[in-house]
């Protein structure tokens, strides 16, 4: 059989980019070097795509990956001299990519423009389409459609500098609505970027200041008391059914689950199964799977949700969950016995389905 010849496609422009090479390397690392011919693809900040053939020789320092380096012989690049980065369009013209595995969050890689990219150029792409993708990265839009579907979300106020110019408003909006502890968020980051946990009314306004550096829109939330669950969800490679993953509870050594309880070794713990009621567990990944239907996510996805007493809250879903060495949806899909080399597996099988299964782009000619 022919080996499928896979882009991991990294980096890029976002503020996420670090934790995206982190997710990339972990993938190059394990997909199965037997029915894969790997090409690890780093996104510059600049956009250009740069062959990495150098990442297939690098262990990728954390656990969960079958086999260090490439063994299998897979091709890494066909000319040595070319590793220079260059422009999207040239490098599909020099490379055959059968598949892409986006690895990238955040803006320009989880918000639905290179799956648009990808569309355009007619690669395959694993997770989410462009519409899903989009819904998914904007936490307001997605909490609309939840909403709109009677998934708990927290109460929220949205602001935009317009609506900030009238502080004393917005201060008087959340006193009554919110009240305090509260916690502000840009709309359309990731890794808890730009977050802040506001004690009282004095903390308010750097907070909202620091969220506006990431984005337009600043998300002003009630701060929801519990306990911290998340729910990784695989879609059946033959039908395209979503599975949901047993729950993890997420237990951080912070006062909330921020950038460094995420990424730094020891800054939270992951408890599987998490410590809520069975019939809490069966509701919160029925919750999760509605919510990943209701935005049209596919292929994979993490939704993340908090626990108090007697309801489940949703936070927002992650289309592209992180997969570096203290992830989530890895720990989750081992405790399904889905090694993490199967994970990637399903995932990309899920992307050869959905390019299958497309109608031809060109009407058929009478
Ligand atoms: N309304 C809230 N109440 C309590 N904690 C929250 C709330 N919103 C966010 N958090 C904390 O901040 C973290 C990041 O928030 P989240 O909305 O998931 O954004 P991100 O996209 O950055 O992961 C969460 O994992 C949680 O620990
Ligand atoms: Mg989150």
């Amino acid at each position: 059989m022919k080996k499928l010849r896979v882009a991991v496609l990294m980096g890029g422009p976002s503020p996420e980019r670090d934790v995206s090479v982190s997710t990339g390397r972990q993938i190059v690392t394990a997909l199965d070097p037997e029915r894969y011919s790997v090409l690890p693809v780093e996104i510059t900040k600049e956009g250009k795509w740069l062959p990495r053939p150098d990442m297939l020789e690098l262990p990728a320092g954390g656990t969960g990956s079958k086999q260090r380096g490439n063994p299998g012989g897979a091709i890494a690049h066909g000319r040595s001299g070319d590793i220079a980065p260059t422009t999207y369009d040239r490098f599909v013209e020099r490379e055959q990519v059968d598949v892409a595995f986006i690895a990238m969050h955040g803006p320009f890689g989880e918000d639905g423009t290179m799956q648009g990219l990808l569309e355009l150029l007619g690669i395959p792409y694993t997770g989410s389409g462009v519409l899903a993708s989009a819904l998914a990265m904007d936490k307001l839009r997605s909490r609309q459609i939840f909403e709109w579907h009677r998934i708990p979300v927290p109460a929220y106020l949205s602001v935009t500098a317009d609506v900030w110019r009238d502080r004393g408003h917005v201060h008087q909006q959340v006193g009554k609505a919110l009240g305090y502890p509260c916690v502000v968020k840009p709309n359309a980051v990731g890794s808890s970027i730009g977050v802040s946990l506001v004690r009282d009314a004095s903390r308010l306004d750097p907070a909202i200041e620091k969220a506006f550096a990431y984005g337009p829109i600043v998300l002003i939330e009630e701060y929801i008391a519990g306990t911290e669950i998340t729910c990784g969800i695989v879609d059946d490679p033959a039908t395209g059914r979503p599975h949901a993953l047993p729950l993890i509870e997420i237990v951080p050594h912070a006062d909330f689950y921020d950038y460094d309880a995420k990424y730094a070794t020891g800054g939270s713990d992951h408890l599987i199964p998490a410590r809520v009621s069975d019939e809490v567990a069966a509701r919160a990944q029925a919750i999760a799977v509605r919510a990943y239907q209701a935005l049209g996510c596919e292929g994979m996805g993490r939704v993340d949700m908090i626990a108090r007493a007697g309801d489940i809250v949703v936070l927002e879903i992650n289309t592209i969950p992180g997969m570096t060495a203290t992830s989530l949806l890895p720990d989750a899909a081992r405790a399904a016995g889905i090694p993490f080399a199967e994970l990637l597996d399903r995932i990309v099988r899920n992307a050869m389905r959905r390019a299958d299964a497309r109608p031809p782009v060109t009407p058929p000619t009478s």
